[in-house]
């Protein structure tokens, strides 16, 4: 463990199923010449850690700083920082949920409103039983056509309802741990 004990924010942070070697494999692309660019490599690192991982754990985060000879303090307020990080580990399925201007004008508030009201999360987090993450994306994801669009498990879902969404998560969550063919998109 490093020497700094982790802001009040992070102190839920899960004890990594993160596997460390595996961050250490991702630092190997990072070899700073010297402090400063260490200083400048770290936001990079974390981000590539956060995408192979889904988040960054608080032993990820000490790796990190020990790589960039950095302080694990300073890595820390960097996650807390900035909200394209996660510190928890996402859910069993992962959903982007677009609230673009299309998808706004669409009603993908409705659907973020049904995220709350009905399965209890906003965005960012996860429902009490770890089996959807929901990030609910504020600029557009690209597929206008199909508003309110979002992602799940990497697959695009257009023209979205409230009904429409909860049956889609509620088959999903139902198939298990893959997506099933039959869907639209
Ligand atoms: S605004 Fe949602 S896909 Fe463009």
């Amino acid at each position: 463990m490093g020497e700094a004990a982790p802001p009040a924010g992070m102190t839920g942070i899960v004890q990594s199923d993160i596997d460390l070697d595996v961050v250490r494999s991702i630092l190997q692309r990072f070899q700073p010449r010297d402090h400063q660019e260490a200083q400048e490599l770290i936001l990079g690192a974390l981000q590539e850690v956060n995408e192979h991982f889904g988040y960054v754990s608080l032993e990820a985060a000490e790796v990190v700083a020990e790589h960039l000879g950095t302080t694990a303090t300073r890595v820390y307020a960097l996650l807390t920082f900035y909200a394209d990080f996660r510190t928890e580990p996402r859910g069993k399925h992962f959903m982007l949920l677009c609230h673009g201007m299309s998808c706004f004008v669409g009603g993908s508030q409705r659907l973020v409103q049904e995220l709350k009201d009905r399965w209890g999360i906003e965005d960012g987090e996860t429902t009490a039983d770890g089996e959807l993450t929901v990030q609910v994306v504020n600029g557009c994801l690209g597929v206008c056509d199909r508003a309110p669009y979002c992602v799940l498990d990497g697959h695009s879902v257009g023209e979205l309802t409230v009904e429409s969404l909860n049956e889609t998560l509620q088959r999903v969550i139902a198939a298990g741990g893959s997506w099933k063919d039959g869907h639209h998109g």
